[in-house]
């Protein structure tokens, strides 16, 4: 798809691929409780790797980071390589619709902004076979943060994700696929600035000029401008809650 080069260009030299930030990763891996020694973790939609590299830095374990964009895949290892952890980390090209490791396999799960690709229940379902018993999932899935949220909001939610939920319904869903949940909290207004959209925001103008004949790569630019400016002004309704829940 046409438009996956453009996304690709604008994204490759971000901090990272989506919102979340290395504290809010600490955070949540510090209420994993009991973690086994060098554990084994599957990091799905790792995209470039901030929060990969960031695990494998707190757990010292095996990390495998699965993403089906090669290139992000490519520029994770050159971070890893600078960073010196290229022999904690396996890059693997993969839909994350159709992983084919054994069930059982993995000690910690881990996926920030990127489950919903299978849906948040149905990679609940995909990640529970995964986890070995006792095994732990952290995952950051898109939610509405405050009540009673304006309608813009929700017509723009019922078009870009109409799976969005509030934090209750999404704690419930997690229990009801077999998980405890050991934590939850939102992700702070910087982890999607900082690393994110003040960064594509910064980019944008020139992208925009150097195809500004080019009607495809133009809607895309655009469309990204418009979803920066859409949490500039309703943040305070929708956000990114971290779950960090133990298979049951
Ligand atoms: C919003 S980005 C998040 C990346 C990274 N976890 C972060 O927080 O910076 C979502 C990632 O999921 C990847 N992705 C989307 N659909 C996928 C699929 N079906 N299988 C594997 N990865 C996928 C994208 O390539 C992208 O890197």
């Amino acid at each position: 798809m046409e438009e996956m080069t453009y996304i690709y260009e604008l994204c490759e030299r971000l901090p990272r691929c989506g919102p979340g930030d290395n504290e809010s990763t600490r955070r949540a891996y510090e209420s994993i409780l009991e973690v086994p020694k060098q554990p084994f973790i599957l990091d799905i939609g790792c995209g470039t790797g901030m929060q990969t590299l960031e695990l494998a830095r707190i757990s010292e374990g095996k990390i495998i980071a699965l993403d089906n964009c090669q290139g992000f895949l490519d520029i994770l290892m050159n971070r890893a390589v600078e960073d010196r952890l290229q022999d904690f980390v396996t890059p693997k090209n993969m839909s994350m619709r159709e992983m084919d490791f054994n069930e059982e396999t993995f000690d910690i799960i881990w996926s920030e902004g990127a489950l919903y690709s299978m849906g948040f229940q149905n990679g609940l379902k995909r990640c529970r076979q995964l986890l070995k018993d006792g095994g732990y999932l952290a995952v950051t899935e898109l939610v509405y943060i405050a009540p009673d949220p304006p309608i813009p909001v929700v017509q723009y939610f019922e078009s870009e994700y109409p799976d969005i939920k509030d934090v209750k319904s999404n704690v419930e869903l997690i229990q009801n696929e077999g998980f405890h949940l050991l934590s939850n909290f939102t992700l702070p207004e910087s982890s999607w600035l900082d690393n994110y959209y003040l960064p594509i925001e910064k980019k944008l103008p020139y992208l925009i000029k150097k195809y500004q004949n080019n009607q495809v790569a133009l809607g895309v630019f655009e469309g990204f401008q418009n979803e920066v400016n859409f949490y500039k002004k309703y943040s305070e309704f929708y956000g990114y809650e971290f779950f960090v829940m133990k298979k049951e």
